[in-house]
């Protein structure tokens, strides 16, 4: 028997196929928690405005305990009949409350403004176990970073090899996106502190009850300021939806190099083996799957954000069913992020450097061609003369098969009378890092601070 919110209106139920339509409980049961605890406060407010006496209250209460217990236990599960979240836990109070007592509570309330309020608690609470994942992986990429010392690799543009940096400035500049990224749930936090509860349908209610109380009961700053937007508006999904597409870009753009970093052509890291996978063919191989499976996810979590704007964008206010397709991106992203982050963090903690050979490489690709041309301008020469000196020095160099340091006196000579042998003093990786000593720079001095303002960060959190 299927039991349906809207009896009276409605000479017989809803046919099968339009009731598996219209179901959601296999996705919404997870709001169960929340919703239970917005009726508890509902049925406060109820009270305060005489709509249910102190008996009925306390039998209200007492029946929305017993609901939460066996709704934790798995004692009580939607039915086949339920559409959702809402409807089966109506059933489940009249069952344990009884039908007059049961029947008392939807009173000034909407499924509108319930699912809107439900999905801002939800992520809200959500938001604050992905903040925490994302910590580790900042944690695991500052100790990495403290690990690596004033080890050197090559920084690239373009993928080709640009200059020097250390390899700490470089794992930073992955850890500072994930910082701001936190920053961005807990600014999004901000938005998300009003209450849509007691919007009813759309129109707020007449009953005299109080949405500021059921706000602050379940946690919220205060209650939303339109009964309409609070009913209608589904940016602050939307915007936690993009906050995860950020994140799981940041992250794959990590894991990209991960996996770069992890072939013999680089050789510049290797993957534990608690972190790698093995080819079911291929005895020798060692695959870097957390990095592709974070690639990977990012894809569909940003799919996730992009149908949850489609869906969104031609939606005339106030409620339309459509929104109902406004949970299943944001628990998929949920979902992805909480298995992923765990993996990932492991992963980069346990990366392990492959120092010397970087440290090899880093002035190679004739990185420290820039180095020569701020030596120059440093002795005065303008940079667009400087500029074509270093290039001279960088054709001789290819001509000939060698590195910029393996030209003789002579040789600097030839290219360009400024090129005195005091240029050597920079034709070195140390040379180079310890000269970009400006804030935000390489030099290990300005990284060391770096990595202190970082781990401070993280902490704020
Ligand atoms: N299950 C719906 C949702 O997730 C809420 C129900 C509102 N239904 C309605 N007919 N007004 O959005």
């Amino acid at each position: 028997q299927r039991v349906s919110l809207w009896g009276g209106r409605f000479a017989g139920g809803p046919a099968d196929a339009l009731a598996a339509l219209s179901k959601s409980t296999h996705f919404d049961w997870r709001l169960a928690g929340q919703d239970i605890a917005g009726s508890k406060a509902h049925a406060k407010v109820l009270h305060a405005a005489g709509l249910l006496d102190d008996t009925e209250l306390e039998g209200m209460h007492a029946a929305l305990d017993r609901l939460r217990e066996d709704v934790a236990s798995g004692a009580f599960v939607p039915a086949e009949g339920d559409e959702d979240v809402h409807t089966a836990l109506e059933r489940g109070l009249i069952e344990r409350a009884g039908l007059e007592l049961g029947g008392k509570l939807r009173a000034g309330r909407s499924r509108n403004d319930q699912i809107a309020t439900l999905v801002r608690m939800y992520l809200r609470d959500e938001s604050r176990v992905i903040v925490g994942l994302v910590l580790d992986v900042v944690d695991a990429l500052t100790e990495q970073a403290t690990a690596a010392g004033e080890a050197a690799m090559p920084g690239r543009t373009h993928l080709q090899h640009a200059q020097p940096v250390l390899l700490a400035h470089h794992l930073l500049a992955h850890a500072w996106p994930l910082l701001r990224d936190v920053d961005r749930f807990v600014d999004w936090d901000v938005r998300a502190a009003r209450s849509p509860y007691g919007s009813g349908a759309l129109a707020g209610s007449s009953l005299g009850l109080d949405p500021a109380a059921v706000a602050a009961e379940l946690g919220f700053d205060g209650p939303v300021e339109n009964s309409i937007d609070g009913t209608a508006a589904r940016d602050v999904v939307a915007e936690f939806a993009f906050v995860s597409a950020m994140l799981a870009v940041d992250l794959s753009r990590l894991a990209e190099e991960v996996i770069a970093w992890a072939t013999k052509e680089f050789g510049f890291v290797r993957l534990h083996d608690s972190y790698s996978t093995g080819s079911s063919i291929m005895p020798q191989k060692k695959n870097p799957d957390v990095a592709e499976l974070a690639r990977g996810k990012a894809g569909r979590i940003i799919g996730d954000l992009t149908g949850l704007l489609a869906t969104l964008k031609g939606l005339p206010l106030a409620y339309n069913r459509d929104l109902q397709e406004d949970k299943e991106p944001v628990f998929d992203q949920v979902d992805t992020l909480e298995v992923l982050l765990p993996a990932f963090a492991g992963m980069v903690a346990t990366l392990e450097f492959d120092t010397d050979r970087m440290a090899e490489l880093a002035p190679q690709g004739f990185s420290l061609a820039t180095d020569i041309a701020e030596w120059l301008v440093r002795q005065g020469v303008p940079f667009r003369v400087a500029h074509e000196v270093a290039g001279s020095c960088v054709r001789v160099c290819e001509d000939r098969g060698i590195e910029l340091w393996d030209l003789s006196d002579e040789d600097l000579a030839d290219i360009s009378d400024h090129l005195t042998p005091g240029v050597r003093e920079v034709l070195s990786v140390s040379g180079s890092l310890a000269s970009r000593d400006a804030v935000g720079g390489t030099a290990p001095a300005r990284v060391a601070e770096q990595l202190t303002e970082a781990k401070a960060k993280a902490v704020e959190f």
